[in-house]
């Protein structure tokens, strides 16, 4: 059997890594427009970043896993095709800033249509909106040479920085098919690639339109989940209570469970936005406003839990920040990644430039190219129309953000910290030495709870973490909200 995937990103690239590694009798080979990234895949240093890829790619590659930018051939051999592009939020036309942009996808679809001279089964790995198989099977079937094309839903719930465990050991694999015989036995082949590692009871074959709104509802939820903690974690800064305890509490309830409820200064990454974005707008599309508005709560909570951060940061230290040198340590969206994709390290980098502040940042993974290409960027306001693109930083802004090797430079002669991701690495900082290179007062910011509020006190640091009792002296300060 042969399986190409088009698209080597961050959902491709594992999830075909593991599928080759775990079934050796299987030919995998994944394509890719981008010459850079097939050229990084064939090299010692993969194009992203992923704890126990690089394992799996040196044992699989060149034995059944290859990288290739000859889309046509691989797709036109291939019996399974996995598509696999990115479907960002448009940023132009009708829906911009709140639907599905597939360009990309329609790009993909129409190569498949154009090359294929064979029966195939075509698998959408990229999250789309729901009924797009549909849309896949006109471009699919409208010039088809006979040829018998079967779709299926076969989204993928990996989370970054865990992938590699995630594919190994998934919850469950979601195969959304059409209820007729081919659909069905289109389906069980699917099945059967999973099968080699993955038990049966965990292969969910369902619906296909199920399928497709399944992965946004996951999404959609588990953001959710953090907006609902980060929206008490403000009450609880306000009342004295504690969000973690609050949360275990909470999360102690089988019927709740204790994850997705760490308390933090907002989410970010390449899914959880672009998809309740994609959410809202189907909703609005199919007449569902209040259902809609609903979902739309959870990037608004988001929004302030941002914009609250960056107020404490700046109020807590004597309102104002000019000249002020602030380190950052974290710019990608979370730990174990270099994805800075809707990092919210970004807003909250914005949020103290506007007030005149300098950044020295600090991220494990993140290079400078990639910092500065993604703070001079341009971003679209999700709440606005088009013609509201926002330049993220001026030129001038540019001048007051600086790059450190780590997070000790960084923190040299700062007045603040604001700790914004949540790699290991930070937990375990010498913060006395860090203290002692600090202007004083000088002041933490936690926006991901990292470090022991109580030891860092200790040491003579003014801090503040999200959701936990505050100092006197910030809880002193009264910040506009
Ligand atoms: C997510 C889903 O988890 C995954 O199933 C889906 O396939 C893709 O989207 P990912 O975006 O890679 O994965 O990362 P995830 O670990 O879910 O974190 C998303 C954001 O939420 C990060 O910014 C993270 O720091 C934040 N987060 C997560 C919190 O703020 N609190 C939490 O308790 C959990
Ligand atoms: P994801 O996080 O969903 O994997 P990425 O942006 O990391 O998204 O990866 C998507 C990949 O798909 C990119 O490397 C991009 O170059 C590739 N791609 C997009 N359109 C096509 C296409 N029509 N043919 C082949 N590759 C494509």
């Amino acid at each position: 059997m042969k399986i190409c995937c088009i698209g080597a990103g961050y959902v491709g690239g594992p999830t075909m890594a593991v599928i080759a590694l775990k079934c050796p009798s299987v030919e995998v080979a994944v394509v890719d427009i981008s010459v850079k990234r097939i050229a990084a895949w064939n090299s010692n240093r993969l194009p992203i970043y992923e704890p126990g890829l690089y394992d799996i790619v040196a044992q699989c590659r060149g034995r059944n896993l290859s990288f290739s930018t000859d889309v046509e051939k691989h797709v036109s051999e291939a019996d399974i095709v996995f598509i696999s592009v990115n479907t960002p939020t448009k940023t132009f036309g009708l829906g911009a800033g709140k639907a599905a942009d597939l360009t990309y996808w329609e790009s993909a679809a129409r190569t498949i249509a154009d090359v294929s001279t064979s029966d195939k089964i075509v698998v959408e790995k990229s999250t789309v909106p729901v009924r797009t198989g549909e849309s896949l099977k006109k471009i699919l079937t409208h010039n088809s040479k006979g040829i018998n094309y079967q779709i299926l839903s076969n989204p993928e719930f990996l989370a970054e920085g865990t992938a590699v465990q995630d594919l190994l050991r998934p919850d469950r694999v979601l195969i959304g098919g059409l209820e007729t015989p081919e659909g069905k036995k289109a389906a069980q082949v699917l099945k059967d690639v999973y099968a080699h590692w993955v038990p049966e009871d965990r292969i969910i074959t369902i619906n296909l339109w199920s399928a497709e709104l399944s992965k946004l509802v996951a999404n959609a939820y588990l953001a959710q989940r953090i907006s609902s903690i980060n929206s008490i974690s403000a009450l609880c800064e306000a009342t004295g209570a504690d969000v973690s305890e609050v949360a275990r509490a909470v999360g102690k309830d089988s019927r709740v469970g204790p994850m997705y409820l760490n308390a933090s200064f907002g989410f970010g990454g390449s899914a959880f936005i672009k998809d309740i974005l994609s959410l809202v707008y189907i909703c609005k599309c199919n007449g569902l406003t209040d259902v809609a508005e609903y979902w739309k709560q959870v990037l608004k909570i988001n929004d302030f839990q941002k914009s609250r951060f960056v107020k404490r940061v700046i109020s807590s230290m004597f309102n104002t920040v000019v000249g002020k040198k602030i380190a950052v340590l974290g710019f990608a969206f979370k730990k174990d990644t270099g994805d800075t994709r809707d990092t919210p390290v970004i807003d909250v980098c914005k949020g103290l430039l506007d007030d005149k502040a300098t950044l020295s940042i600090y991220d494990p993974q993140v290079s400078e190219e990639q910092l500065i290409y993604d703070l001079t960027m341009q971003k679209l306001d999700w709440d606005r129309s088009s013609s509201n693109q926002l330049l993220i930083l001026s030129p001038t802004e540019m001048k007051q953000v600086h790059t450190a090797r780590n997070a000790y430079e960084a923190a040299e002669g700062a007045h603040g910290v604001c700790i914004l991701n949540d790699w290991d690495e930070f937990r375990e900082l010498d913060y006395r030495k860090i203290y002692e290179a600090m202007c004083k007062p000088a002041f933490i910011f936690d926006g991901r709870n990292v470090v022991d509020p109580e030891k860092l006190r200790a040491i003579g640091f003014i801090v503040y973490s999200i959701g936990k009792p505050l100092d006197a002296w910030v809880k002193s300060i009264a910040v506009a909200v």
